[in-house]
């Protein structure tokens, strides 16, 4: 198996799509993928010969809230490790800018939950904490 090498940039366009759609998940309208892209505080890439495996990036205000999007690895290489490598660099750019009571958030897809929990993050909804929501927006 082609060694998997992590690099801090954004996937391009057409990467990000060829992953989501290696995993099953819905394509966004794609005039919003290049500005989402660019606008993402944090991209981490794993490619091996070049070719992209896997990604993670960091949207959020740059201060009292991160949140942790479109964590994927292609599914041939799932369970290597991949995903926590990527997941490893995401914490430590956290770690390195998060203030007191920074809120670090995500959406865990149906059957991840443990693997975030692996990294501290809390399964929603608990005693204190209610569900977390989303509207996955269809303007017609
Ligand atoms: C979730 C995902 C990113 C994990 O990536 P991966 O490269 O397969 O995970 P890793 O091999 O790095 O696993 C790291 C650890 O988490 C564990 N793990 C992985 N997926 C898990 C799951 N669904 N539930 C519980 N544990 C899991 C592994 O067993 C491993 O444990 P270990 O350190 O004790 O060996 C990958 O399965 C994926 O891309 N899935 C499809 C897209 C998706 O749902 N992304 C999450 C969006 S919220």
């Amino acid at each position: 198996m082609e060694e998997v090498i992590l690099t801090e940039e954004c996937p391009t366009p057409e990467e990000y799509i060829a992953l989501r759609k290696l995993v099953g998940w819905s394509i966004p309208d794609p005039s919003a993928i290049a500005p989402s892209l660019r606008n993402s505080h944090y991209c981490i890439c794993a490619r091996a010969r070049g070719e992209i495996v896997g990604m993670a990036r960091i949207i959020g205000d740059g201060g009292m809230v991160y949140y942790i999007q479109d964590v994927i690895v292609e599914p041939s290489r799932q369970g290597e490790g991949i995903g926590r490598r990527l997941m490893d660099r995401v914490m430590e750019y956290i770690r390195r800018h998060a203030v007191e009571h920074t809120i670090v958030g995500l959406m865990a897809a149906k059957g991840k939950e443990e693997f975030y929990e692996r990294l501290g993050f809390t399964r929603r909804p608990n005693e204190k904490l209610g569900a977390g929501m989303t509207i996955f927006w269809d303007p017609s």
